[in-house]
């Protein structure tokens, strides 16, 4: 058995998988998300803790296993936050989330010190609020008083590891989201840590997501009932470790991951970046592999919001079929999903939704119509984008989330991209990724590209229309030209 744990923003998640690549037992216990004031998003790493023991516990008593069965530990969660630890590896303030916009100011002065190019050459990314190091900046900025404090700085999972191990340690896909990871060589970057005045004895040793960075100890063993002594492998930041457990291992499968926001990720065997910096560019949580990805923060949270605020009693299948009468491009109605700002392909905390092009002949078919294909149309945005930037077009894309439910909207998806899609059935594709880690680790398979064939499965590709993809063009030149329209760009 393989245990693979997963720190996201809504639960602490545990997944049970046998070696025949079935999953076992899953169980999740949740976390409240604090927002004390506007653009502030934060937790208690304590509420992280006590809800991944509860999640383990959970998942040995559902599985009905001895804590010694478990071989080996992946984990993976929440990318970019920020964790700071006392030189007693106390928790000094709540830990700042990979959704906080509060340090818009440190991000413009990132980029004055060190030059877009530069960061961008050196770590593969531009700097945006959400990652680590202008959280950190802020902290120094606004609260000298816990800034003095500091002993540790740690991403959200790396505390669990850290409450799991008595060790300090990250993986090298989750280290790249803090902004101070060089890209190339996949270890933290002297020269940004010089620039910005950060200590590098803060950060933890940075580990490949197959290695192990140590074992459970004894402190752990009564509150979650894992065995001591048994091996935590450094996993993944949670959209690589998804990558893994929908099998996106090699630069000719691309993943397609849409739950509230929407991901586009290309795994790549060596470092590719955007020198505008308009995508994220990590090391990929398989060895020797990197990835860039676009990541749209409304998809499927954009048909949510359209619903629940305008047809709160009407089934999303409902809506979905009445769309589906609609010719391609909604007789000129487009939909902007920039309902929460942007991150990719426009880094624009205020960039703005929109309807346009409403006409008295527009039913409701047509407006939930446009939601889908401008949800469809961002998910292109990003895709061209990578592409731009040299990655090859992949041969097929592994598809998760709540919108491959719908055969409408995944066909239209498929034809808008133009790219056959492989539904994966795993709804816990991080924590499944993490725990595909974990057994590689343990020596369990031979690979990651082992471990991956034998166990993630995949239903019937949804192959994209030539023709509808045409079609989709005309609908798709109009969107993009809204967006400086509205968004002032
Ligand atoms: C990735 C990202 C999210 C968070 C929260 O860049 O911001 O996936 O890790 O899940």
């Amino acid at each position: 058995m393989i245990l693979g744990i997963d720190v996201s923003t809504t639960a602490s998640k545990a997944l049970l998988l046998g070696p025949d690549g079935e999953v076992k037992a899953v169980a999740s216990s949740s976390h409240e998300l604090s927002t004390p004031r506007p653009l502030w998003s934060e937790q208690d790493p304590e509420d992280w803790w006590s809800a991944t023991c509860k999640a383990i516990q959970a998942v040995l008593s559902e599985a009905q296993i001895d804590a010694s069965e478990i071989r080996s530990i992946g984990l993976t969660g929440q990318m970019h936050g920020l964790v700071l630890l006392d030189a007693e590896g106390s928790v000094i303030r709540p830990a700042i989330l990979w959704n906080d916009q509060r340090s818009s100011a440190e991000c413009e002065y990132i980029r004055e010190r060190i030059g877009l190019a530069e960061l961008v050459r050196i770590s593969g990314n531009d700097a945006f609020p959400g990652f680590t190091a202008p959280k950190l900046l802020w902290v120094r900025n606004n609260e000298p008083q816990n800034f003095e404090r500091v002993a540790q700085v740690l991403p959200a999972k790396d505390y669990i590891r850290y409450r799991l191990t008595g060790v300090f340690g990250t993986d090298r896909a989750g280290a790249g989201g803090t902004l101070l990871l060089n890209l190339a060589s996949r270890t933290w970057s002297n020269d940004l840590l010089e620039l910005l005045e950060i200590p590098s004895a803060w950060l933890p040793p940075t580990h490949e997501g197959t290695e192990t960075t140590g074992i459970i100890h004894t402190e752990a063993t009564q509150e979650t009932g894992l065995a001591s002594g048994t091996p935590v492998v450094a996993g993944g930041g949670d959209q690589a470790a998804q990558a893994v457990g929908v099998g996106a291992v090699s630069p000719s499968v691309h993943a397609l991951t849409i739950g509230t926001s929407g991901v586009v990720f290309a795994p790549c065997t060596q470092p590719v970046t955007d020198p505008r910096g308009n995508m994220h560019a990590f090391p990929h949580a398989v060895p020797g592999l990197w990835h860039v990805m676009g990541v749209m923060l409304s998809a499927a949270g954009s048909l949510q919001w359209y619903r629940d605020t305008f047809a709160g009693n009407v089934s999303f299948d409902h809506l979905v079929a009445e769309a589906a009468s609609v010719p391609i491009g909604c007789e000129e109605l487009t939909f902007l999903p920039y309902l929460s700002g942007e991150r990719t392909p426009h880094a624009n905390p205020h960039a703005r939704g929109a309807f346009v092009g409403l006409t008295l002949a527009h039913g409701r078919g047509h407006v939930t119509r446009s939601v889908l294909e401008g949800v469809g149309f961002g998910l292109l945005d990003n895709q061209r984008l990578l592409m731009e930037c040299g990655v090859s077009a992949p041969q097929s894309m592994r598809a998760s989330g709540g919108a491959l439910k719908s055969p409408i909207w995944s066909q239209m998806l498929a034809d808008i991209l133009g790219t056959p899609l492989e539904p994966v059935q795993t709804t816990e594709g991080a924590a499944f990724g993490a725990a595909i880690l974990a057994g590689v680790g343990a020596g369990v398979w031979g690979s990651v590209t082992e471990a991956v064939g034998q166990t993630v499965r995949t239903g019937s590709p949804i192959l994209p229309d030539a023709h509808r993809t045409l079609q989709y063009g005309q609908a798709y030149d109009r969107f993009r030209s809204l967006y400086p329209a509205i968004n002032g760009a």
